[in-house]
Formats: structure tokens, sequence, C-alpha cells
């Protein structure tokens, strides 16, 4: 009798996210565990506890996936997991906290697709505002969009320090350049939104970041991309079924994409990665990159 494929659900939080236990079932994974509560230190133990105990055979039907709420912390555990492992009992790790890093490449790989169709031109040297920056989708949005070419300003609401912060982590970690914008004063915000090329809307389910009037003042713009399903929209006249469709209010040429089609692509691509790291004889890191590369594939 075959071992059937066993998922290992590795998660600092309080439980592991019923979304990710249904994909992963959806995806051919055959029995999936939840690990909650799992502090850094305890990767390795889990890990080496989950690779030895089914002989090489059975390693390659054994996964490990990385939840949570910090982007940073879970590319940490997926660096212990694989530093944690034994040739040749070694297995794919896949972080994927909250869905970010999924929702993320899902979401510039639209803005990229939405520019490409719309306006014929890639993200470089533009100006791209993320709002709610300092979450996890935020953190993985603007690390990919910078990395695509884009000037990209974190935007906080709760204060510009906040923004800095989030800012300082992230180009150390991930080596690009990212600006720090204040979203807690009104006028402070509107000039951000003058120079905005791309708006990324990442903030908090069920809150408007930029209203009508204040989309507006952005005459730059060319691409809003929004994640948030919850009403309202978090930026105004980008409804969540919007796919490269006008929107009304904004400059004229500015285009939107709304929530549900980012999950659409998102749900793809989440499913994808957790089929190959099933089916792959390799062992495979999968993070917010790979999610991308996938992301980009699609769209093309
Ligand atoms: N479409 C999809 O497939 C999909 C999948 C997963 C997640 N999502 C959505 O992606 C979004 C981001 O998820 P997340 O987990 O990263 O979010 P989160 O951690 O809940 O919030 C992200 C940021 O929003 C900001 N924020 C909080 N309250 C705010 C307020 N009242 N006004 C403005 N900003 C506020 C906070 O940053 P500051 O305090 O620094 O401003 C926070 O760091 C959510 O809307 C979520 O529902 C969509």
């Amino acid at each position: 009798m075959s071992k059937p494929y066993v998922l290992h659900i590795l998660t600092p939080g309080k439980n592991v996210s019923p979304f990710d236990v249904n994909m992963a079932y959806d995806a051919g994974w055959q029995a999936v565990h939840g690990y909650c509560g799992i502090d850094a230190n305890e990767i390795t133990g889990l890990v080496q506890d989950a690779i030895f105990s089914r002989g090489p055979k059975g390693v390659k039907r054994t996964g490990i996936f990385i939840g949570g709420r910090d982007a940073g912390l879970s590319m940490d555990m997926l660096q212990t997991a694989r530093e944690a492992m034994v040739p040749p009992f070694e297995v794919s790790v896949f972080a994927d906290p909250s869905g970010a890093f999924t929702t993320a490449a899902a979401l510039v790989a639209k803005v990229e697709q939405a520019l490409h169709v719309a306006h014929h031109m890639g993200m470089d040297d533009l100006r791209c505002l993320v709002f709610g920056g300092t979450g996890p989708v935020g953190t993985a949005a603007a690390v990919l969009a910078a990395k695509a070419g884009a000037h990209v300003t974190i935007v906080s609401h709760s204060s510009l320090d906040a923004a800095q912060a989030a800012c300082d982590t992230n180009s150390d970690r991930y080596g690009v350049r990212l600006d720090a914008g204040d979203g807690s004063r009104p006028e402070r915000k509107r000039e951000l939104l003058h120079e905005a090329d791309l708006i990324l809307a990442v903030a908090k389910a069920g809150v408007e970041v930029v209203g009508l009037d204040d989309l507006a003042l952005a005459r730059r713009l060319k691409v809003v991309a929004d994640v948030n399903a919850v009403p309202p929209a978090g930026v105004s006249g980008v409804a969540p079924h919007a796919d490269g469709v006008a929107i009304a209010g904004a400059v004229e040429g500015a285009i939107g994409v709304g929530a549900l089609a980012v999950g659409a692509l998102k749900y793809r691509v989440q499913h994808e990665l957790l089929i190959q790291m099933r089916e792959s004889d390799q062992a495979l890191d999968l993070h917010f990159g790979q999610a991308f590369e996938m992301a980009r594939r699609y769209v093309q």
C-alpha cells in the first residue's frame, strides 16, 4: 500500500487557517495536520520529527506549510525548516502566512497585466503607493512591486514611524528600496496621491483608504488594485469584480482591478503550488517569489 500524502501545517497563530486546510485537501494532500502556537525555535525539532519517520519514499509524500500573520517570521521559519533537513530526508516547504504571499503575487501580476494591456508599459520607474503596506499582504506586495521596478512608498494610516519601520525591516531583508509615507494626515496623503501612478490597497478588510475626492487628485494614476473584498471597497469606485475597467471619478485612463479578480488568480496560484510541492521529486522552497513567477505566467 502506498503511503498517503501528509501535509504538516506549522503556525505561530492559535489556529491553522481553514482556507489553507481546504486548499491542501483540494490539491490532493490526503492528510493535513496543524500545529499551532509554534515558536521559531521549535521548527527544527518538528521538521526532523516529520522527515525521519517515513523512509526515503515516504518523505517524498510529506510536505510542510508555514502559516501565521508575520511575513518575515514565516520566511525565517522556512529557512530554519530547510536547514533542519538531512539529505536524503528533505521535503518541500511552502510559506504563505494568511495567504499573504499568494495574494501579493496575484495582486502585483494583475497590476502588471493591467498596465500592459491599458498603457503598454511595465512597472519600471512608476510611483506606487501601498496603503496598508505594513501588514503581511502589503509587505510582500511592496517588495514584489519594488523588485518589478516601481518606486514604492509604504503608506501607514497609523504614523510615518510605522511606515518607516516596515520599510527599514523589509528593505534590508530583501535588498529593495522602499520609502515611507504618512497616511495619518489627510494633507500628506493627498500630496502622495498627486504623484502616484499606481495604488495598491492592501489595508485591513472593510476599510476605505482612498475616497472619491482624494482619488480625483491623482492625475498621473494608471492602475488601482484593491484586495479588500469586504464593503466598502478599499478604493472608491473599484468594484470587487473589476478586472481592468475604468474607474468612475478617477483621471481618464485609470483602470481598476478588484478583490475578486485578484482572488481568482491567488486561488489558482496557491492551488498549483500545493500540487507542485506534492508532485515534485525535488524538495522545493516556495514563498512569494515562486508565487509571483507563477502568477506572471498565468496572466501572460
Ligand atoms: N482578495 C484576496 O484574495 C485576499 C486574500 C487575503 C487577504 N486579502 C485582503 O488583503 C488585505 C490585507 O490583508 P492583511 O492580512 O495584510 O491585513 P491586516 O494585517 O489586517 O491589515 C493591513 C494593514 O491595514 C492597516 N490598517 C488597519 N486599520 C486601518 C484603518 N482603519 N484604516 C486604514 N488602514 C488600516 C494597518 O496598517 P497601518 O496601521 O500601518 O496603516 C495594517 O497593517 C485585507 O483586506 C484582506 O481581507 C485578500
